[in-house]
């Protein structure tokens, strides 16, 4: 079965809902609200089946002026092991350079992946701006159990 990579459009964001409550759901990423997805549309890119159906997802987020995170991402079971979770994050990646980014991190429950993706081990302290933004509100923070990791782009 083939499958493209995309911008997401609004009539997605159900989809990528539902995909992300799922995985949230066994634990391996964290939940986001509809209404927060909706403000988030133009950051998405999502991975399609040949019928069309959102199989992955990934968001590209800005943290800073040369800073920017890896969020949400995520790829259906069924369709991993496919090489769908490396493209959704060159996509992202791309899209990070043409708007001057020049350093990506993650904060992921998966660093062998992002390994693969040429990312390396840093302190979460290290990542300032993501803590002042976002861990300070997450029920889970202090005790994070992401792996925060970043990768310079060339
Ligand atoms: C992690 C995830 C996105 C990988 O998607 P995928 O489509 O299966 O990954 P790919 O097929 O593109 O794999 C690319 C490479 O990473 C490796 N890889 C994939 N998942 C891995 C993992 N969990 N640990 C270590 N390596 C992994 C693959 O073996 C492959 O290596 P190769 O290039 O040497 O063959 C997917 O398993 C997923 O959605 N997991 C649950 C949600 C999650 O953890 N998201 C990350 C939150 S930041």
């Amino acid at each position: 079965m083939s499958s493209r990579i995309r911008k997401a459009r609004v009539n997605d964001v159900q989809a990528i809902y539902d995909l992300l409550k799922h995985m949230a759901a066994q634990g391996l990423l964290l939940p986001r609200s509809l209404s927060n997805l909706y403000e988030a549309v133009q950051s998405f890119f999502v991975a399609e089946d040949d019928e069309g159906k959102v199989i992955g997802v990934a968001a590209l987020q800005v943290a800073w002026e040369t800073l920017a995170e890896v969020r949400s991402l995520a790829v259906l079971p069924e369709s991993g092991s496919r090489g769908l979770g490396r493209r959704l994050t060159m996509a992202v990646e791309d899209e990070a350079r043409k708007l001057g980014i020049t350093r990506m991190f993650s904060l992921t429950y998966v660093p062998g992946f992002f390994e693969k993706m040429g990312y390396t081990i840093v302190p979460l302290e290290s990542l300032p701006q993501k803590i002042w933004a976002v861990c300070f509100q997450c029920v889970h923070y202090p005790d994070c159990k992401e792996t925060a990791m970043v990768k310079d782009l060339d």
